[in-house]
This record gives C-alpha cells, structure tokens and sequence, in this order.
C-alpha cells in the first residue's frame, strides 16, 4: 500500500466488482439506444476505461472538461467549461455523463442542464463514488457505485494535488499529506 494512505476504503476487487454491477444495469437500460459516455476529466478516466470495458452494448465516448471555482468561499460554486463538447447529433444521442465523485452536487448539477440545452435526447449521470452529505445542491446521480462518508479519498483516477490517481484502489489520505 501507499505510504501516504490510511486506509483502503474501496479495494481494487470491490471497484471491479461495484462497475460489473453498474454496467449491467446500464447495458440493460439503453438497450436500443444510441448510448454516448461522457467522460469528466480528469478524475474519471479510470472509471470511464472499466466500466466501457464491461458494458455489453455498443458505447461511443467523448471527453468534457470543468473546473468549479468558490465552493468554499462563496456560495455561487459557478462551473468553468475548460473542454466542451462539440456533436452535431446530439438530438439523437443519449448522453450517460460519468463522474468519478459527488460532492456538494454541482458540478453535475450544472452539466446535465447544459447538454439538455444542448439538445441531447436525453442526459443521465453515473458516479463512481458519492458523499450525499456534502450536498450543497438537489442532486441524485442515476447510477451511483458506493456512497461514501465525508472523507477525502483518492486513487483510482482520483487526485490530491494531482498525485495518487493511478492508485487501483480508492483510499484515504493520512492527516498529515494535507498539513505539509
Ligand atoms: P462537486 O461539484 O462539488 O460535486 O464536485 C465534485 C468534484 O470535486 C469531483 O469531480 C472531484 O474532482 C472533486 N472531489 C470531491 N471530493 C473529492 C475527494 O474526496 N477526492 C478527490 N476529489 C474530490
Ligand atoms: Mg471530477
């Protein structure tokens, strides 16, 4: 394990077997769809690559980019396009947004008005992980793999300060990573 880790939350078995899970509803639900994975950088990658992998209908990818500023500060948490998506087919695209995390909510929040502005068909979210108690905004994801406590966690695409994403496990970082 890494030095910097507490503790293991979600072992690399368990993340396997909480996509397997997710990804058989999903194949089961857009069965006949045009389904479109949307993957939030950069967080979500590792999760985006498994879970891909294990759905049994044909996907199509693609790749947004977002950053949030004042979550802490002020309580306007406005959301900052960084990489957008351009298709000329969203009318007949449904768009499965997927996220590594929720937190105050956001973020998702945001992105699902912003592709159903966009004209997409329709926009549904998965999530690998969830802290419903950090909600700061009405949101429930469709699909979501574990709720998690108020904890910051990172590895498996997961980052603090841009370290421990390749982490195959999610983790707990020790008090004393943040106070250096
Ligand atoms: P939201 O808009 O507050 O829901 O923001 C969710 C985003 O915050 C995630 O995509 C992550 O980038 C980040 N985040 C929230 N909690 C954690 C955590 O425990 N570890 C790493 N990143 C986190
Ligand atoms: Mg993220």
């Amino acid at each position: 394990m890494n030095n910097d880790i507490k503790s293991i939350l979600v072992s690399e078995e368990e993340c396997q077997n909480i996509v397997s899970r997710i990804a058989q509803k999903i194949s089961q639900d857009y069965n006949g769809k045009r389904l479109l994975l949307v993957c939030i950088l950069k967080g979500s990658v590792v999760f985006m690559g498994d879970l891909m992998k294990k759905i049994g209908i044909p996907v199509e990818i693609d790749f947004m980019k977002v950053s949030s500023y004042g979550r802490s500060t002020t309580s306007s948490g406005s959301i900052n396009i960084m990489l957008d998506l351009y298709r000329s087919d969203l009318p007949e695209t449904d768009i499965l947004i997927v996220e590594d995390i929720i937190d105050s909510g956001r973020t998702l929040s945001y992105l699902v008005d912003y592709l159903k502005l966009k004209g997409a068909r329709s926009v549904k979210t998965v999530t690998m992980l969830d802290k419903p108690s950090r909600r700061e905004v009405d949101f429930t994801p469709d699909y979501c793999g574990m709720e998690i406590p108020d904890e910051f966690v990172v590895g498996y695409g997961l980052d603090f300060a841009e370290k421990y994403r390749a982490l195959p496990y999610i983790g707990i970082l020790k008090p004393e990573v943040y106070e250096k």
